[in-house]
């Protein structure tokens, strides 16, 4: 059967995966219990495609709009559901054993390490940026990628640190000697390789050519193993685990968090990721690899054809704060969810690592 998020009051407050006591952030991570209702997802109707750009390109006038959004998030009452806390605390509740899955209340729900890593993370950048438009009361906002699979990406994009503390898209908890202009090491491992840029950057498009076509040939390794209702999360034991996942994706979460803090706040940890602004710009590019791999076009690159991935679901609060259930199978095509990604170059195709 499908892994099925099950009432979201049976939540608890998060204990796995992190150190509590050294914590920098709170583990109580259930969503607000506004309403019991859960409605069935809808396809939006939105009259235009959300196009979400690539920071390093965006315009002022982009991010300054970005910005002001990220704002009103951060304005609202902690236990709005559109807050910036509310919207982080998702993240830990799925992440860290907030959730248990439905009908199973001694199996922990996960949503990493598996073949629902890919469609969880596409549902809840969907509705931040929806909520986030809804804010700034502009239903076409999109939120920023970060092309860090492309040279003229690789860095952390300015605007996350420009104005310190007064800037809405900063975040105390970020390794201070990864910011702009260092290149991000999309191998990182915890270790400093301190290679000159050039030598950084063609081993980043390595890993990315081993991660998306080399190691990725078929749905299993690029998705994630199987997960079904009533097994254990499956952990990170390799190849279990998906190749963007396992590879690049973690790699920048270590590389953006406090390394010098227990628990690697805030990027560096599943619990603290939600708070730091990156955690979905960096999304937006790994949403952005799966649907890259889908349109290489090569045999083989096709979603899970399994029914239980297709009916796994998971309850979000939507722009109207109404509890909604969402299924993998309808987020599979982009142009049914109204967004898309400007174009980047792929100059990962042909690089040997
Ligand atoms: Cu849910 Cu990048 O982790």
């Amino acid at each position: 059967d499908p892994i099925t998020t099950p009432d979201i009051s049976t939540c608890v407050a998060s204990t796995k995966g992190f150190q509590p006591k050294n914590a920098v952030r709170t583990n109580a991570c259930c969503p607000p219990t506004l309403s019991k209702t859960v409605k069935e997802f809808v396809f939006p109707n939105d009259r235009a495609t959300r196009i979400r750009p690539a920071a390093h390109r965006a315009s002022p006038e982009y991010i300054a709009k970005y910005k002001a959004a990220i704002q009103k998030m951060r304005d609202l009452e902690d236990d709005d559901p559109h807050s910036f806390v509310s919207q982080a605390k998702i993240h830990c509740a799925y992440c860290n054993g907030g959730f248990t899955q439905d009908k199973h209340p001694d199996k922990e729900l996960q949503i990493h390490n598996s073949w629902l890593f890919f469609p969880f993370h596409r549902w809840y950048l969907y509705f931040y940026e929806r909520i986030l438009g809804k804010l700034i009361d502009d239903p076409t906002f999109a939120i920023p990628y970060w092309n860090w699979d492309n040279p003229a990406g690789m860095s952390l994009p300015d605007f996350f640190e420009e104005g310190g503390k007064a800037n809405p898209a900063f975040d105390a908890y970020r390794n201070s000697s990864h910011l702009a202009p260092a290149i991000a090491d999309l191998d990182y491992d915890g270790t400093e390789k301190n290679y000159t840029c050039i030598k950084q950057l063609s081993v980043n498009l390595g890993a990315m050519n081993k991660q998306m076509i080399r190691n990725a040939g078929d749905w299993k390794s690029f998705f994630g193993g199987e997960y079904r209702a009533g097994s254990d999360p499956i952990g990170n034991k390799d190849p279990s685990v998906g190749s963007v996942e396992a590879g690049c994706h973690t790699a920048i979460h270590r590389w953006v968090g406090n390394s010098r803090l227990p628990n690697g706040e805030d990027m560096g940890n599943f619990y603290s990721a939600g708070y730091d602004p990156v955690f979905y710009v960096h999304h937006a590019n790994v949403d952005r690899m799966w649907k890259v791999w889908k349109d290489l076009g090569i045999r083989g690159h096709i979603e899970p054809p399994d029914n239980d991935w297709r009916n796994a679901s998971y309850v979000f609060y939507d722009e109207n704060k109404e509890l909604v259930r969402v299924y993998n199978k309808d987020c599979v095509r982009l142009e049914k969810l109204k967004y898309d990604y400007q174009f980047a170059p792929i100059p990962w195709k042909n690089s040997r690592p």
